[in-house]
């Protein structure tokens, strides 16, 4: 098995395992795809990078013209590492901290997404009057999205956002907030969403939400309606990713006729993709530490887990695994497992039943969410994060050591 051009078990030989590959080829297929979408509709594509974020990576992404979405001091400095133009870049966050809306005041982000009624109130107290702060609020458009579904809710029960009984009073702040310039308003629905309409109700919310803020002196010159884009996870399932192309067109159609009817001017769009750039560009692999033949299922524990890929423990993420050092015949059902201190099941898959322990197994679309998300659980070293294009190889970020691990303790602490 190759990635990028490269043998999957030279990446592994070379790096170690588990090890994250980053198909930098499939990054700008899947950037040019979106482009290709978004552009005849000037919509502006944000990349989120709660999905993936590593200093050479967003530098790569700000040289494609990509915006960036960051949601914490972190990803906002590794943006800043890669000189990622402060313009380009919005500052998110449910929860945002005084230092987060300080570097927004000083204009090391373009934008803020403000989340709720009380950090609008501290970021007015923040915000400097000389260079008001682009300001767009994030509002809770009372729709759930689901990947094969959405629903209406009339009020949806999450903490994101703002409910539509608090308008009255972000509005009453942004009267007086000299320091802030209201741009616009978003909502972010959900992830891995299938289906279009969700999209489209998301959109015509917001517009109507416009027509709100527009009564009362406030113009949305933008609104963004997040990101959420369903990604194909398994190849035995094709139709279960989103037709973005007709998203977007729908998308594009229903808020040109919404503005129409609620009588605004038709607002610039925006949206926020994560997943859909990065996750089909990664794959993880794997070695395999143990194939247990169990009372009645077999159990394949690889050299990862948990704490390298949270997503299949939070909310029952699947990926696609294969065996990459050896034909993938004779397959049958194993239950994939990490090698983590909790039942951490990574998955079902359809592996050789040959498989032994040292081999390499594969796991696909692994490129948002999973290093991103990892942690040093059971005091593991998170995997070295390799890009692969037309068979060369950047090393993005190191394995870490156990020193790296070790670092922040104090040895002398009782
Ligand atoms: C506000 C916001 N925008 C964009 C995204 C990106 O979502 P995805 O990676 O599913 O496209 C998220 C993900 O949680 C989000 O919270």
């Amino acid at each position: 098995m190759k990635l990028g051009g490269i043998e999957a078990e030279a990446l592994a030989e070379r790096y170690a395992t588990p090890l994250l590959v980053i198909d930098l080829d499939e990054v700008d297929g899947a950037i040019a795809r979106c482009r290709a979408v978004c552009d005849p509709h000037g919509i502006e594509i944000a990349y989120a990078g709660k999905a993936l974020l590593l200093v050479a990576l967003a530098r790569r992404l700000a040289q494609r013209g990509l915006n960036l979405d960051v949601c914490s001091i972190g990803e906002l400095v590794t943006a800043e590492r890669a000189g990622f133009p402060a313009e380009r870049i919005t500052l998110h966050g449910c929860g945002k901290s005084n230092e987060e809306l300080e570097a927004a005041a000083a204009a090391r982000v373009g934008r803020i997404v403000v989340d709720g009624v009380e950090e609008l109130q501290r970021l007015t107290r923040i915000a400097r009057p000389e260079a008001p702060l682009r300001t767009l609020l994030r509002l809770n458009p009372g729709i759930e999205a689901h990947t094969h579904a959405f629903v209406r809710t009339g009020g949806e029960d999450t903490k994101f956002g703002i409910a539509p009984r608090d308008e009255d009073a972000v509005r009453a702040i942004l009267r007086d907030a000299t320091g802030l310039r209201f741009s616009g308003l978003h909502a972010h629905v959900g992830s891995q969403i299938y289906e279009p309409g969700a999209f489209v109700a998301v959109a015509e919310a917001l517009v109507q939400a416009s027509a709100r803020f527009a009564r009362e002196g406030f113009t949305a010159e933008e609104i963004v309606i997040g990101g959420g884009f369903g990604v194909m996870t398994d190849p035995s399932r094709p139709n279960e990713r989103i037709d973005f192309r007709a998203t977007i067109d729908a998308v594009a159609k229903a808020v040109a006729v919404a503005a129409a009817r609620v009588r605004v001017p038709p607002p610039r769009l925006g949206i926020e993709p994560g997943r859909m750039l990065i996750g089909p560009a990664g794959t993880t692999l794997y070695r395999v530490c143990a194939v247990k033949h169990q009372a009645r299922r077999t159990f394949v524990v690889v050299d990862g887990g948990l704490y390298e890929n949270p997503r299949p423990a939070l909310y029952g993420a699947s990926h696609h695994a294969v065996a990459a050092s050896r034909p993938n015949l004779d397959l049958q059902e194993v239950v994939l497992c990490g090698r983590s201190c909790e039942n951490d099941v990574l998955g079902r898959a359809m592996l050789p039943s040959a498989l032994r322990e040292g081999d390499l197994v594969a796991m696909s679309v692994t490129g948002a969410y999973t290093y991103s998300m990892a942690s040093n659980y059971n005091r593991f070293t998170r995997p070295a994060v390799v890009a692969v294009t037309g068979g060369q190889e950047h090393l993005l970020a190191r394995r870490e050591s156990i020193e790296d691990v070790l670092r922040s303790d104090v040895l002398e602490g009782v």
